[in-house]
């Protein structure tokens, strides 16, 4: 593990602007977190400092990992929806709510629509801003994720992700940013109108090749074999309700369930979810309550994750 902190001060938007090395400072303090946690550690690193948790879309993971990681190291969470402040009125600019939390809070973590939205509040606020999911990712998520993988496997890198569904979300933008730059080999499996922007793709593949990682964007659901970990998400995301019908129309033959499990001709295959999921569209109760399924631990893992993610860019670390 690096010694010197290199996140301090800088704000978590998408990993795109992060190193192999910086990512994986993060991941082994995540797990020194996860170690502390079990053991019953207590510590007050947050101490005398407070953080804005801004709220435009629903959450129950993402905003307890940040509300209860802050508070329970001695710092103060202060929980913003849209009917508190007035961004969510329209009457307040982003830039000028911005200056002022930056007056008042040592950190601001947001949650909402638009990636520009993260983006403004961290050039303008002057403090570390954390992106807790936009329409263009969920760079938080991510981090848990790979942290997963480690748990399972001992290390990412060079095992198979395999992404079975909506291919062009939030959570796989993430995911593709977050392996080619850990050498994780991802394969994203889902309908042609539904795989990942070229651009983006291009933005990854540079890291992609320097760390060795294999990526395949396919729509065919045979390319699940060989699979060390089967990640899906809702078909919906939040935000595309006005989807909901057509998506489930195209998606239904990508559903994760026991068949497409073996599928992958690998008894030791586990099973991943972002989570909220919805039992009987993207995934069978008989796969995320089963035996492969690991998505308490991942949901867990949201916590440590964010916890060190704070507390290396608050300096706290
Ligand atoms: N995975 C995730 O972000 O969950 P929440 O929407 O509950 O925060
Ligand atoms: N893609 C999902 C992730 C939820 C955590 C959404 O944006 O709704």
């Amino acid at each position: 593990m690096l010694k010197i902190n290199p996140i301090k001060g800088r704000s978590l938007l998408t990993w795109l602007d992060f190193s192999p090395e910086e990512i994986r400072y993060l991941l082994d303090l995540s797990k020194e977190v996860k170690a502390e946690a079990k053991q019953g550690v207590v510590k007050q690193r947050f101490q005398g400092k407070s953080i804005a948790l801004i709220f435009e879309k629903n959450s129950t993971r993402t905003r307890s990992a940040f509300e209860t990681a802050f508070g329970e190291e001695g710092g103060h969470p202060v929980f913003l929806s849209l009917n508190d402040i007035h961004i969510g009125n329209g009457k307040e600019s982003i830039e000028d709510t911005a200056r002022i939390l930056g007056r008042m809070y040592s950190a601001i973590q947001f949650r909402g629509f638009k990636q520009s939205t993260v983006e403004t509040l961290a050039a303008y606020s002057g403090v570390p801003v954390f992106n807790g999911l936009t329409d263009f990712c969920h760079p938080t998520q991510a981090l848990a994720d790979v942290m997963t993988l480690e748990e399972e496997f001992g290390s990412c890198k060079g095992k198979n992700l395999v992404f079975c569904g909506d291919g062009r979300n939030n959570v796989t933008r993430s995911l593709l940013a977050i392996c080619s730059k850990l050498g994780v080999n991802l394969t994203i499996i889902s309908p042609k109108g539904l795989q990942l922007e070229e651009d983006f793709v291009k933005r990854c593949r540079p890291c992609g090749e320097e760390s060795g990682m294999k990526l395949v964007i396919t729509s065919d659901v045979n390319a699940v074999e060989g699979a060390d970990a089967v990640y899906t998400d809702v078909w919906t995301s939040m935000g595309e309700e006005a989807q909901k019908s057509a998506r489930k129309e195209l998606l239904s033959p990508y559903q994760v369930n026991a068949a497409l499990m073996r599928k992958t001709q690998k008894k030791e295959t586990i099973f991943l979810h972002c989570l909220p999921a919805i039992k009987g569209e993207e995934v069978t109760a008989e796969v995320i309550d089963g035996e492969q399924s690991r998505v308490w631990d991942e949901g867990e893992n949201r916590k440590h994750t964010i916890k060190a993610i704070m507390l290396a860019a608050m300096g706290a670390v």
